[in-house]
């Protein structure tokens, strides 16, 4: 028994916000942005929740693998912006989408792995019998934990939701997947607050983002290239088996550095850091979906899905699609 995704879907929210807006709010310039990170906007939630997002992007989702909400018995959602403490955001998106039939829902918090790390949960479920068809969520409401006054952190981040409906076939889709934590990282990339933790602070509005990015993006370069080597070796594979890298979008020239590793050409790398900038567990699923939809990514080509966060936290995914 393998799993295979059968369906993508993305949303982002209407609110577009550009280098030009980030100018006026803090010191910082277009040129500066898109130098060091690739990005050129954002979008942001006007008041939308995490399950929100997701609800749509999983319903694209559906439509595209032609399954009702119903035939879902799993539901794997990753996100580090939770609508509530409790219930998960994958309970509530069960409710939204009107999924009666009690299957499993259950919240992964792995950062911007936590695609990765919620797609190698569901992928084991269905190998083992326990599930048939399991929608994998990744969405995010970043801008909720973003210093709008702090220029190093506040560029970088964008809210939006990917989803990837997964079904059990007899033939192989999900190829291998690899998922690594380090947790001794707290210092250089965290939110300052959380509920037995400086809740006071979380209280006042005040649990932000805070990152060491120099020093996070030294770790993420040389880890991503690790996990490149691992995930080829783990299948017998060359680099030009690979057909895509479908990366976390965190920064144009962490992707450059691990597609120079692969020595792939930049045509067959995904970026949408450019249009989305970073929005953690939802950039490899949004990703994967823009390419799917716009027919570059086809039935059959070979897909690597990597990612780094918070934790931290790392992983792949090889994917016959
Ligand atoms: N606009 C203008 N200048 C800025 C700025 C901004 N938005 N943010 C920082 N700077 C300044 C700094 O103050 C510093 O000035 P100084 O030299 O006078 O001290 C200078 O730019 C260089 O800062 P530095 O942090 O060394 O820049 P960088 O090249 O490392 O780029 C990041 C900063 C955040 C873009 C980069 O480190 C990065 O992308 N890191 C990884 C982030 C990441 O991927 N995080 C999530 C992991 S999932």
């Amino acid at each position: 028994m393998f799993s295979k995704i059968i369906g993508t879907g993305g949303y982002l929210p209407e609110k577009v916000l550009s280098n030009h807006d980030l100018e006026k709010m803090v010191d910082t310039s277009h040129q500066w942005i898109v130098e060091r990170t690739g990005i050129h906007q954002r979008h942001i939630t006007e008041g939308q929740t995490t399950s929100e997002l997701a609800e749509k992007a999983a319903r694209q989702a559906l439509e595209m693998a032609n399954k009702t909400p119903d035939d879902i018995d799993l539901i794997i959602f990753a996100t580090t912006t939770p609508d509530l403490v409790f219930p998960s955001s994958a309970c509530l998106l069960q409710r939204r989408l009107g999924i009666k039939n009690g299957g499993a829902a259950f919240d992964i918090q792995a950062v911007c792995t936590g695609f990765v790390y919620a797609l190698a949960t569901a992928d084991k479920f269905i190998r083992s019998g326990s599930s048939k068809c399991a929608l994998v969520v990744g969405a995010e409401t970043l801008s909720n934990i973003v210093d709008w006054s702090d220029r190093s952190t506040c560029i970088l981040f964008g809210d939006g939701a990917g989803v990837v409906v997964l079904e059990a076939t007899d033939e192989p889709g999900i190829l291998s997947t690899h998922i690594h934590a380090d947790g001794s990282y707290e210092d250089l990339l965290k939110v300052n607050a959380g509920i037995s933790q400086d809740y006071q602070r979380l209280k006042e509005g005040e649990a932000f983002i805070q990152m060491k990015g120099n020093e996070v993006f030294k770790v993420a370069v040389n880890t991503l290239g690790r996990i490149v080597d691992e995930t080829l070796a783990a299948n017998n594979m060359q680099r030009d088996d690979i057909d895509w890298l479908v990366p976390h979008q965190a920064n144009i020239r962490i992707i450059n550095a691990t597609a120079k590793k692969l020595k792939l050409p930049t045509e067959n790398v995904v970026v949408t850091v450019d249009q989305h900038g970073n929005t953690s567990g939802a950039s490899i699923p949004l990703a994967l979906d823009t390419a799917v939809r716009d027919g570059r990514i086809k039935k059959g080509e070979t897909l690597l899905l990597e990612g780094f966060g918070g934790g931290f936290t790392w992983g792949s995914a090889l994917i016959r699609f």
